[in-house]
């Protein structure tokens, strides 16, 4: 599901909300907007985060609660025709926005939501190529629709269930392209993983440790046999195959 808004160019309103700190050039700008930043912590705190933040990423959190236009810090309300739950507004959303972007831009806006394009591999490679973008999370039962059609520009789903609020999407998707910037991870590592082009999109060969031997559970006598050239065709033969079945 993908709707297009029609905002134009940014600009900042509030000069007391971003820190001047120094970044790469080239550094990918992405923002959260949740009502639980603090839960991102231990996120930020873990590499590959920790090893790009201030870099390559630059990650700012903002609470909704910071910009209501309602007393009491209230965010949400009950449904229109009835039900159970509360629905995270299109007023309050719209000022969080307002606020950070001014008028609103052309920056990519995504609503985490089940019922969004499902993220993959493809869909991270392309999020962690752009220049910045931002995440909406919602808790409850999720955004007023207006959110979706009006003020995002995508709607991203980490999987076909639901999770009570957008907060662990959102460290999925920051998770996953964080891995994808330059210093999140020594390059071999990244090379031959699940999903990657050196595979051919294909999953990663199964891989193994010390001890060679453990309960009668033989590591495959190729892996051990020091023949690079062996070793490698075995591992394409194994990803081939595990991607097939
Ligand atoms: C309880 S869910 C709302 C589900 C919504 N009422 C529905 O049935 O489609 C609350 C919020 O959690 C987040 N969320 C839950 N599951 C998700 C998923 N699979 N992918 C992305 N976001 C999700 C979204 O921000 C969503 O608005």
């Amino acid at each position: 599901m993908t709707s297009t808004s029609t905002r134009d160019a940014s600009s900042w309103r509030r000069g007391s909300l971003p820190k001047a700190r120094f970044f790469h050039p080239a550094a990918l700008q992405i923002d959260v907007f949740t009502l639980l930043p603090h839960a991102f912590s231990w996120l930020t705190e873990q590499r590959p985060l920790a090893a790009v933040l201030g870099s390559e990423l630059d990650l700012r959190l903002w609470n909704y609660r910071d910009f209501t236009p309602l007393t009491g810090g209230q965010v949400d309300d009950e449904p229109y025709g009835g039900g159970a739950g509360m629905i995270l507004r299109v007023d309050v959303v719209d000022a969080a926005l307002e606020a950070v972007y001014g008028d609103f831009g052309s920056r990519r806006i995504i609503a985490l939501t089940p019922q969004g394009r499902q993220l993959d591999q493809e869909l991270v490679e392309e999020l962690a190529g752009e220049e910045a973008f931002t995440l909406l999370s919602a808790r409850f039962e999720g955004f007023d629709e207006r959110v979706v059609e009006h003020l995002a520009t995508d709607a991203v789903s980490i999987g076909p269930y639901v999770l009570s609020g957008g907060e662990l999407p959102a460290m999925v998707v920051l998770e996953a392209v964080a891995r994808r910037l330059p210093g999140a991870m020594r390059a071999e590592s990244a090379m031959y993983e699940s999903f990657s082009p050196s595979l051919e999109g294909g999953l990663e060969f199964p891989q193994y440790t010390r001890p060679a031997e453990f309960r009668g559970w033989q590591v495959p006598e190729v892996l051990l046999s020091g023949d690079h050239g062996r070793i490698d065709s075995w591992r394409r033969e194994q990803s081939r195959e595990r991607t097939l079945s």
